[in-house]
């Protein structure tokens, strides 16, 4: 038997222990934190939309119509309104013939990969996919090729290797915690040549990239093509619960074999509200999404005008790779002191030796406030020894 006592100290050691902050008052661009004002620059409510009115007001008002909680799994009587209304809703936004609600992002990854494959056959995945992803793979009892990082000649090679075993190609279209953006017009053409399906996990695309937010598949021009689509109600669209996006007979299939949709309670009423209310708003303010892009590209800019590299990121998720835990977790101290929070991120969430600070800017931050947090940032990055000097050229204005 494992001892709670000498894994926990184990942790501790390894510089990977883990404890709860406090949000006092409702997630916004700043927040009281443990009692102290910061600026937040590591949540996923991208679009500022967890605290819009209309959205809250949506959810208060399902729950005096329909109740808090559905009562059942949708297969037994727990199904309602809110949840039909907002499957057709997502549907039409994604561009797809169908869409079926799951309890969360990765309720839907772990349900539908191992609904979508099997014993005898080959799943392809990203290395760096998302956990959920990672553990459908596992349940689903498949084979698991692993491809390099955005490597289409290694994932070429594996497809090849599993000839008609290949049943499913399985890709972040944001990665989490690079905020780069997946190969997808080749991932698609690769699926097409090989007979395998396609499933695209648009966590941290919808709302930040394609026309009107509408993802990276929408971005790529895929929408319809790309076999699955899902997508989390828990980030841009500021509530809970998550999607799947597919053709009709698909999403048949999964109603029926997805177990984590079978046996699990269909979401709460006032959370598909409320992500049908940010769908509105998302559909009526898509200027949103393009004050996203640019604060992102600021806080992109601000960082490396500070000599901090951000790897790969072509989106509102900016990493600051640090290498080890434990500086990693100093730089996030060090600059929570002076008001900047931004969670340090170690492993398992990333590979060993790539701990870093994961920021993620929202379209309500101000343009100052992004400047700032990464003059905070740069300074306490020197100050520990943990960054170069800026590079002389380098400039906000570049
Ligand atoms: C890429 C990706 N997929 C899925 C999930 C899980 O979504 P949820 O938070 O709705 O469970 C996350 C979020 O943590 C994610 O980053």
């Amino acid at each position: 038997m494992t001892e709670i006592a000498d894994r926990l100290e184990e942790l501790r050691d390894q510089g990977l222990h883990r404890r709860l902050r406090l949000i006092e008052g409702r997630q916004g661009p700043r927040v009281t934190l443990d009692g102290r004002a910061v600026l937040l620059l590591c949540s996923n409510d991208y679009l500022g939309l967890a605290a819009h009115p209309r959205v809250r007001g949506a959810a208060a008002e399902a729950a005096m119509r329909w109740g808090a909680g559905a009562g059942a799994s949708r297969l037994i009587s727990g199904n309602m309104q809110p949840h039909r209304r907002l499957e057709r809703r997502i549907a039409g936004f994604k561009g797809y013939e169908s869409a079926l609600l799951f309890g969360s992002g990765y309720l839907a990854n772990t349900g539908v990969i191992a609904a979508l494959a099997g014993r005898g056959e080959v799943v392809f995945s990203d290395e760096l996919n998302h956990a959920s992803i990672i553990d459908g793979c596992r349940l689903s009892r498949a084979e698991t090729f692993v491809y390099r990082h955005g490597d289409l000649d290694h994932l070429a090679w594996g497809l090849r290797q599993a000839g008609k075993r290949a049943a499913l190609i399985v890709s972040d279209g944001v990665f989490s915690m690079d905020g780069d953006i997946a190969p997808l017009v080749d991932l698609q053409a690769l699926a097409n040549q090989h007979g395998c399906r396609l499933m695209v996990d648009e966590a941290h695309a919808t709302g930040a990239l394609g026309p009107g937010g509408r993802g990276s598949v929408a971005a790529a021009g895929l929408s319809g093509e790309v076999d699955l689509v899902i997508g989390t109600l828990g980030k841009a669209l500021g509530s809970y619960g998550a999607y799947a996006c597919a053709d009709q007979e698909t999403t048949d299939y999964l109603l029926n074999t997805a177990r984590s949709f079978v046996f699990s309670t269909a979401p709460p009423p006032p959370a598909a509200a409320a992500a049908m209310a940010a769908l509105e708003v998302l559909e009526s303010q898509p200027e949103r999404v393009d004050k996203l892009v640019a604060n992102a590209a600021t806080l992109r800019r601000a960082l490396a005008a500070e000599g901090l590299a951000v790897g790969d990121s072509e989106t509102q998720i900016v990493p600051v790779e640090v290498g080890a835990a434990a500086p990693t977790m100093a730089l996030c101290e060090r600059v929570l002191e002076q008001g900047v929070f931004a969670q340090g991120i170690r492993p398992p969430t990333v590979p060993e030796g790539s701990s870093r600070l994961r920021f993620t800017v929202m379209s309500t931050h101000r343009r100052e406030e992004l400047e700032r947090a990464a003059r905070i940032v740069g300074s306490a990055a020197r100050e520990l020894g943990i960054a170069a000097a800026p590079p002389a050229a380098a400039s906000l204005a570049a």
